[in-house]
């Protein structure tokens, strides 16, 4: 299995009797189930799982490959049959997104802030603190508001389509922390999930909107780029400081340094739109006594008396595990990426299935600043407004406020002269935005 894991890590099963469970739980399925019908949502979970059988051979079988690698230079005149192939797969790398030289300096920098502050640094993991909560080192600030990154958020950001004219592509930046993580430290925090909140996708009435097509019937026909709806939906109704309340149209890592697989770099499940389908259906259904029979959909019941949302709890991402989303066949089709040099990209849709490597085998740090393609919403910029007041301070952004952290005082720390690109850039960290 090219790209798949020689062995799958000992992450979490989810079961019910750990499961978060509240009696209102049921009422958001029988909402959905009353709303489309039980007909059209066991249409939709035979139809994914049927194509779900086809799409995990091909995942299984081709691994890393899966994802595509695009040069920056050909970022914007790739052929509609391209672009719509990258759509298709949710994610790729694009190399060579700024030179190895100015990468190797961010990284250098990056290490100087950190050493130059490090009592007063905190970060994840508790006891190996290797994602930092710091959003306003220079080294960040570049990365965000770099010319091609802008040029290539941009480009991202246009892949979404939106009728309204409510919303642009014109991208915004999104502050969020990095990373440099030290080798040979075993990480457990980040099995497969999906970011952009959890049980609100089956709760938010803008949010469910989005996936209309699949509690219709019709997964197939299930728009993943539909900014008109999506730039509705509020990720965040029930807090925790797992959902980001800005909508990013792909979640992205910017290597700084050299990473490859083995050396705690990240998986992806390389679809966008069957996965999700069978994440929102999977609560409707209850497996058969009979184990053999578990990957036949037609012998699952349908059943919306059960409180239990399969890897859901409300103030975490949404979380999938093999034995609880067996069809997925995930132990095949979490797929390493392709090593990445100072300075690539890569990038994956928000409704992607991903994963962090719990091991890193590798001899060097591997470091990556997280920086998303955010388009321009009503939404995002109220954020980016009240973004812009925590940076001008030094203070963490409201998706991060719990860190606490004030970088004002830190050593290195240049405030708003560590932004590049002019006034796009500055347009991009929230200045003279109207909301
Ligand atoms: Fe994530």
């Amino acid at each position: 299995m090219p790209g798949a894991l020689k062995q799958w890590p000992t992450w979490p099963e989810f079961t019910k009797d750990k499961g978060e469970a509240e009696k209102e739980f049921a009422q958001y399925k029988k909402d959905i189930a009353e709303q489309y019908g039980e007909a059209a949502l066991r249409q939709s979970w035979v139809k994914v799982c049927k194509k779900l059988e086809s799409l995990t051979d091909e995942i299984a079988e081709k691994g890393t490959s899966m994802i595509p690698v695009i040069p920056f230079d050909e970022i914007k005149d790739l052929s509609p049959e391209k672009r719509a192939e990258l759509q298709s797969v949710g994610c790729f790398v694009v190399r060579g997104v700024v030179d190895r030289p100015t990468a190797d300096e961010w990284f250098q920098n990056a290490k100087t802030y950190v050493a130059d502050n490090r009592s007063s640094i905190t970060g994840w993991p508790a006891e190996t603190p290797f994602v930092l909560k710091l959003y306003w080192s220079p080294t960040q600030l570049a990365a965000r508001t770099h010319p091609n990154h802008l040029a290539l958020q941009r480009e991202l950001n246009s892949w979404w389509h939106d009728a309204s004219n409510s919303t642009s592509p014109d991208p915004l930046s999104y502050a969020d922390g990095i990373r440099i993580r030290p080798p040979k430290v075993s990480f457990y925090g980040l099995g497969p999930h999906i970011d952009a909140g959890s049980l609100t996708r089956w709760v938010d009435p803008a949010y469910r909107k989005v996936y209309h097509k699949i509690w219709e019937g019709k997964p197939e026909e299930h728009d993943a780029y539909d900014l008109e709806l999506r730039k509705d939906a509020d990720q965040a109704i029930f807090g925790g400081s797992a959902h980001s309340s800005v909508f990013r149209a792909y979640q992205g890592w910017t290597a700084l340094t050299e990473s490859g697989p083995q050396e705690g770099s990240l998986l992806l499940y390389p679809d966008v739109q069957t996965v999700i389908a069978y994440l929102l259906l999977r609560p409707f259904f209850q497996p058969p006594k009979d184990e053999a029979e578990i990957m036949d959909a037609t012998k699952w019941t349908f059943d919306v008396s059960d409180t239990w949302f399969p890897g859901t709890w409300r103030d975490d991402s949404q979380m999938l595990s093999p034995s609880s989303h067996p069809h997925l066949r995930l132990q095949e089709c979490m797929v390493n990426i392709p090593r990445m040099y100072p300075g690539d990209t890569v990038w994956w849709h928000c409704d992607m299935c991903h994963a962090v490597e719990v091991e890193h085998h590798g001899q060097h740090d591997s470091s990556v600043v997280y920086v998303a393609a955010t388009p321009t919403t009503p939404t995002n910029a109220l954020y980016m407004k009240a973004q812009l007041h925590d940076f001008l301070a030094g203070r963490a952004p409201e998706d991060f406020k719990r860190s606490g952290s004030d970088e004002s005082g830190y050593k290195g720390f240049l405030g708003e002269k560590s932004i590049l690109s002019g006034e796009e850039g500055r347009r991009a960290m929230g200045f003279g935005l109207t909301v």
